[in-house]
């Protein structure tokens, strides 16, 4: 397994675990909406998964006698996923821009689990674990936005 390739493939997660996280955050103090209660919630408590994620990143980096991305003007720059402003705070657009950003992510945990795959068992697992947390993050932005929409076509 090539480290270099690794550490890279990984700090760029850690990015975009961070510019997920402050996605989530700012979305649950800007939506607007008669249901952006519920909503802010469910995203806080996302947030907060997702800097859990970043924790084992960054943890698995140093273990492996690395500095990690260290400066965040540097995280758009390295990120996998583009940093979308939200302009549109309505619950819809908040909750479609996180599904989106999702399925980016579900996509680099899916290459980061092949590439560690039957070379780092331990490592495999937590990025297997991270991947369910992100598909499930997924799922329930979607049964929101179809609860959402079934709600206002009533
Ligand atoms: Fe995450």
């Amino acid at each position: 397994m090539n480290k270099k390739e690794l550490i890279e493939l990984l700090d760029g997660a850690l990015a975009d675990e961070w510019l997920s996280y402050y996605r989530y955050w700012i979305g649950a103090k800007v939506v607007v909406g008669e249901t952006k209660e519920s909503v802010a919630s469910e995203l806080e408590e996302m947030a907060t998964a997702e800097l859990k994620h970043a924790g084992i990143l960054v943890d698995q980096i140093i273990k492996m006698g690395v500095t990690p991305i260290i400066n965040p003007k540097d995280w758009t720059k390295i990120a996998n996923c583009s940093y979308e402003v939200p302009k549109d705070f309505s619950v819809k657009a908040i909750l479609l821009q996180n599904i989106k950003s999702e399925q980016c992510e579900i996509d680099i945990y899916k290459k980061l689990v092949n590439f560690t795959k039957h070379k780092d068992t331990a490592l495999n697992e937590k990025l297997l674990n991270i991947l369910d947390d992100e598909i499930e993050q997924k799922d329930d932005l979607i049964n929101m936005l179809e609860h959402l929409e079934v709600k206002n076509s009533e």
